[in-house]
């Protein structure tokens, strides 16, 4: 907590943001039993509570990618650490995300997903960062618009911690400071 400079969404915002995402999932897709599809690790919080404000039958799968490093010049470069274990051909899919920061990733994925021809194909984002935006993206359901900021907390991590926070924060300049001396070091 004292790593924190400013909490931007309280454990209460989020809970009440998923309930609504939740019951407008339900009532979209009735009838049709989704295939939820995850990346890991950022959205295994985010994740867990979607599920649970979901009233209808759905399936849960995980997909892996590389990990986003927010101090390394080299972005670009996406590749797949873990795939699906589900057959997705003929399924509604919904896919699920934490952040959609450049949209790299997301445009990536999509990609991926889509030549294996689910009936259809719907992104679900918690954090929207459309400032930072370098490809245009359709987003279907989103939680939360952010600023231009890097966030910790409900699944977001920075260098692997944090993610266990139950609020949203920004972190402080002197801990990135910190971080990145170590890193050089
Ligand atoms: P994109 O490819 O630039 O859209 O980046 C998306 C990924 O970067 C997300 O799935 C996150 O893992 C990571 N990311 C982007 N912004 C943040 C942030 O503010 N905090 C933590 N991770 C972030
Ligand atoms: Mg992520």
């Amino acid at each position: 907590m004292e790593d924190i400079a400013e909490v931007l969404i309280t454990a209460e915002e989020l809970q009440a943001r998923v309930a609504e995402l939740g019951a407008q999932i339900s009532a979209d897709y009735a009838g049709k039993n989704p295939l939820l599809v995850g990346v890991l690790r950022g959205v295994f919080v985010f994740m867990a509570d979607l599920v649970r404000a979901i009233t209808i039958p759905i399936g849960v799968d995980f997909i892996g990618i590389t990990s986003y490093d927010p101090t390394s010049r080299e972005r670009g470069v996406v590749r797949f650490t873990k795939d699906l274990e589900v057959c997705i051909e003929g399924r509604h899919v919904l896919f699920v995300e934490d952040v959609i920061d450049t949209g790299l990733t997301l445009r990536y994925i999509l990609r991926s997903l889509s030549t294996r021809r689910p009936a259809s194909l719907r992104v679900c984002v918690l954090f929207d960062k459309p400032r930072t935006r370098l490809f245009d993206l359709p987003v279907d359901y989103t939680g939360f618009v952010l600023p231009d900021k890097f966030v910790v907390g409900y699944g977001l991590d920075y260098n692997e911690q944090y993610r266990n926070l139950p609020f949203v924060g920004v972190l402080k300049q002197e801990v990135i400071a910190r971080a990145n001396q170590h890193t050089a070091a």
